[in-house]
């Protein structure tokens, strides 16, 4: 083999052919695989679209068409901004729309990481933009202070739209805004609010996504003290904060004052129709389809999460392409399910998944897969009541699930006023890793796997 170059485009030497059959037969297959990478273009792996989202013209196959729809059907990394792609919640944009319109509300939506607020978000922008409402969106981050933020927003509201300046005023006209009128001085609340009280001939929504990440108390207290001084001069400017939490007291500090005034929602789980729309919006657009039972497998192993169902049909997408098929099927949805294990492992320190390896292993995985199913269900926290209603089984069977899975030390009780003692898996991420570790052995590939409840015996 002197000479071999994997970069050369060149079909072997009749001298090296000869080489090569001459070679002991285990070596042979080694031989043609370096053979075919040498032909290939030097074969590693390459970029199919370029930075402006073309086609790169080269190393494509025949989907590469619909492998770059499918990058855009479906987005596990990323809120969903188009609304063709939204799927469901109609209901809670209709509550979140008359809670805005007809209450005069300022709105809170808190619910579990992934589960849909800034796509919410996103859409609800998108029909207030509609009503000619000035929308200023936020993302708030661990160091927000209150005058940056609300400077910026602000500077995106035209002083237009202040009573006291006429629309042929000077300022007006040279596209001065609000923030024109600040003082230098760090801007309070009551400054603000003052300033908002004066708008008129529009409505004005300040979202604050992420909510949750900003650390600073003062922030959040000056926050809850607009959102009072706002409401009590019927103000034309709403607020809409949202955040990761599994209640709104713990997003929002200083409730008591401004309860009355604001409209909370919990993000709710999907409906399996809603994650089946996920599926099928996702069909449309990148001109793929999925066989039905694909598309029930899906939805079982989402468990109501947009998350988790982006991802895993994005992934079975790309499996079934790289298979040749335009077709996803269960087994694609299955692979989809290995590689999504691989990218949570890499998300949850390493002993709690030891431990969770080693009782699946074991065979002991019910009582792992029974809590992981109440706790996707109850946003994390979840009592033995909860075992019970999610995987239909006696007090007895949860409560044995619970003592296991403490005594393994994966569980752990979380202090609260509540009657009965609730529990949280030690990692955020482990119930999502433990339901697919579960669908992952459970999952028959020519079958939708059946729920843990039916085939679990006995706890061990
Ligand atoms: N209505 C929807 N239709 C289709 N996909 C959705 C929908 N809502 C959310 N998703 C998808 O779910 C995932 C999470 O969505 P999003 O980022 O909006 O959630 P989030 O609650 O804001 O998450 P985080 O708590 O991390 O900020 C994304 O992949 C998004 O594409
Ligand atoms: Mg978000």
């Amino acid at each position: 083999m002197a000479g071999w170059n994997p970069f050369k485009r060149k079909a072997p030497t009749k001298a090296a052919r000869a080489e090569t059959q001459a070679q002991p037969s285990i070596v042979k297959p080694l031989i043609r695989e370096a053979h075919r990478r040498a032909n290939d273009a030097g074969g590693l792996p390459r970029f199919n679209t370029t930075a402006s989202d073309q086609m790169s013209g080269r190393g494509g196959d025949r989907f590469s068409a619909v492998r770059a729809k499918l990058r855009h059907a479906f987005t596990p990394s990323q809120p969903v901004a188009d609304r063709r792609l939204f799927a469901g919640r109609d209901d809670v944009l209709k509550t979140v729309i008359r809670a805005i319109e007809d209450q005069r509300l300022h709105v809170v939506l808190y619910g579990e990481r992934g589960i849909g607020k800034t796509s919410l978000l996103h859409v609800l922008s998108q029909a207030a933009n509609e009503a000619r409402y000035i929308v200023v969106y936020t993302s708030c981050g661990a160091n927000s202070n209150f005058d940056e933020t609300f400077r910026a927003a602000a500077a995106e509201i035209p002083l237009l739209f202040h009573s006291g300046f006429s629309p042929t005023a000077a300022e007006t006209e040279k596209g001065s805004t609000l923030a024109d009128l600040l003082p230098s001085e760090p801007l309070s609340p009551r400054k603000f609010g003052d300033l908002c009280a004066k708008l008129t001939g529009t409505r004005v929504l300040i979202i604050l996504d992420e909510f949750d990440r900003a650390e600073s108390g003062s922030f959040r207290r000056d926050v809850a003290e607009l959102i009072k001084n706002l409401s009590d001069r019927l103000g034309r400017v709403q607020l809409v904060l949202a955040g990761v939490a599994a209640d709104l007291t713990e997003l929002v500090e200083h409730i008591p004052s401004i309860r009355r005034n604001i409209f909370a929602l919990r993000v709710p789980k999907m409906s399996e129709g809603e994650v089946m729309q996920i599926v099928a919006n996702g069909e449309r657009e990148a001109d793929l389809k999925f066989d039905s039972q694909a598309g029930a497998f899906v939805v079982e192993v989402a468990r109501g999460s947009p998350y988790i169902a982006n991802l895993i049909c994005h992934h079975a997408g790309h499996a079934a392409l790289d298979q040749g098929r335009a077709t996803v099927s269960p087994v694609d949805v299955a692979s989809a399910v290995d590689r999504a294990i691989l990218e949570f492992q890499g998300r949850i320190p390493t002993p709690a998944q030891t431990q969770v390896r080693r009782l699946f292993d074991q065979g002991r995985q019910d009582a792992l897969a029974m809590s992981a199913r109440a706790a996707l269900a109850a946003d994390g926290v979840f009592d033995g009541r909860d075992i019970e209603t999610a995987n239909e089984i006696t007090a007895r069977k949860a409560q044995d699930a619970i003592e296991v899975l403490v005594g393994e030390r994966l569980l752990r009780p979380v202090q609260g006023e509540d009657v009965n003692q609730r529990y949280a898996f030690v990692e955020e991420g482990l119930p999502t890793l433990i339901w697919m570790m579960w669908a992952q052995r459970n999952l028959n590939r020519e079958a939708p796997p059946a729920a843990p409840a039916r085939t679990a015996t006995a706890v061990s």
